[in-house]
């Protein structure tokens, strides 16, 4: 049964339609199966996979609409394990259509993708910037969020929106997703703005900022244009291996999650802090590490013979040298999500 993820923020522009779609893509890349769900009007989804908009006929709008067909809205992307769902309202009069069924019935998403889950690994639900109905929707529809950052100070200050936004949600009773992680992205630590909102975040949410963070990284801004996630054209790039060793840290959290024995071993409040950086210690790849003088450190595990190193010693690399690698992505076979040991190091690059 497939894990449904939301990537979601209540903040314009922080990141979501890229992480949604470069985490899958990631994930996709070690085998498992991924759908991307736009579920936001503005429609990122389409452009990130090289799709002509007006060429989709069904899509989000199928979940509402009691007359629509949310089993032909899924699209493939030309991506091995990588399908899509795009927003596919076209003028402002749909899109009102779309907010007000989704206001009526907001479980539509959830119900519609039900059936799907049996397919797919991971669903990464791309949520609008704000906390209306199409978010909340989404938030209905999803077992876990992730929550990408900024590293600005506004978009820090958006987290207690989404936060509160969650407790009313429980309140109503409603079945919550659990916070898989906060994703800081667009970091530039030679920045001391950066630098001190990424510390804050730390310790505001203690274990729950993913170790990863996404650099800065114009291949990032380029996967709109060229219409591929980005390990599709800079697979060696900083961008693509930032998102390999999140989609590392979410496989493990996964892993967290099944382990009921360690879960009574420690005090609920220890638990999740303590087992999750555990299991991401022993399963995932050790992420690129940002200097603050700007320069990236890259370790031997990481190297692949494009400029970095293979004797066994660090070596540092500054930005602009991670030249591009149009080597084909790695196919595997298809893991099994619900057998999932975290063995996913051999053989997958
Ligand atoms: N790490 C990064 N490095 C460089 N550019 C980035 C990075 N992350 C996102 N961007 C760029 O920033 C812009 C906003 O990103 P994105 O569309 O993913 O944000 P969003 O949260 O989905 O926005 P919205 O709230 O409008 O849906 C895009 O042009 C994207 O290419
Ligand atoms: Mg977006």
């Amino acid at each position: 049964m497939g894990r449904s993820v939301a990537v979601v923020c209540p903040k314009g522009g922080v990141g979501k339609t890229t992480v949604a779609v470069n985490l899958a893509a990631a994930l996709a890349d070690k085998g498992f199966k991924c759908l991307v769900v736009g579920v936001d009007p503005q429609c990122g989804v389409i452009s990130s996979f090289g799709q002509e908009r007006f060429s989709v006929d069904f899509g989000l709008l199928d979940f509402f609409d009691p007359d629509g067909s949310p089993a032909r809205s899924i699209h493939p992307t030309g991506i091995n394990n990588l399908d899509f769902i795009t927003s596919n309202v076209w003028s402002r009069d749909e899109e009102e259509q779309l907010l007000t069924w989704a206001a009526i019935s907001p479980e539509s998403l959830a119900e519609g993708l039900a059936p799907v889950k049996r397919e797919y690994d991971f669903i990464m639900l791309d949520c609008p910037p704000n906390l209306g109905p199409l978010t909340t929707s989404a938030l209905m529809a999803a077992d876990s969020l992730v929550v990408p950052l900024q590293v600005e100070e506004l978009a820090f200050q958006a987290l207690p929106r989404l936060f509160d936004a969650m407790d009313e949600m429980r309140e109503g009773d409603q079945p919550l997703p659990e916070l898989a992680g906060i994703v800081l992205n667009q970091v530039d630590l030679r920045t001391r703005m950066a630098n001190s909102v990424a510390q804050r975040v730390r310790e505001a949410y203690p274990g729950k900022v993913f170790e990863t963070q996404v650099p800065r990284s114009i291949r990032l801004a380029e996967v709109a244009q060229r219409g591929k996630p980005v390990n599709m054209f800079n697979r060696a790039g900083v961008a693509s291996q930032a998102f390999a060793a999140l989609a590392d840290e979410l496989l493990a959290s996964i892993i967290t999650e099944k382990r009921p024995e360690e879960r009574r071993a420690a005090p609920m409040d220890d638990f999740r802090e303590n087992a999750f950086t555990e299991a991401i210690s022993t399963v995932s790849k050790p992420s690129p590490i940002l200097t603050a003088t700007g320069e990236i450190l890259l370790n031997e595990d990481e190297s692949d013979g494009n400029g970095k190193s293979k004797n066994g010693e660090d070596e540092i690399i500054s930005l602009d040298e991670v030249d591009e690698n149009n080597s084909d992505t790695c196919r595997v076979t298809r893991p099994n999500l619900d057998e999932y040991d975290g063995g996913i190091e051999e053989g997958w690059h």
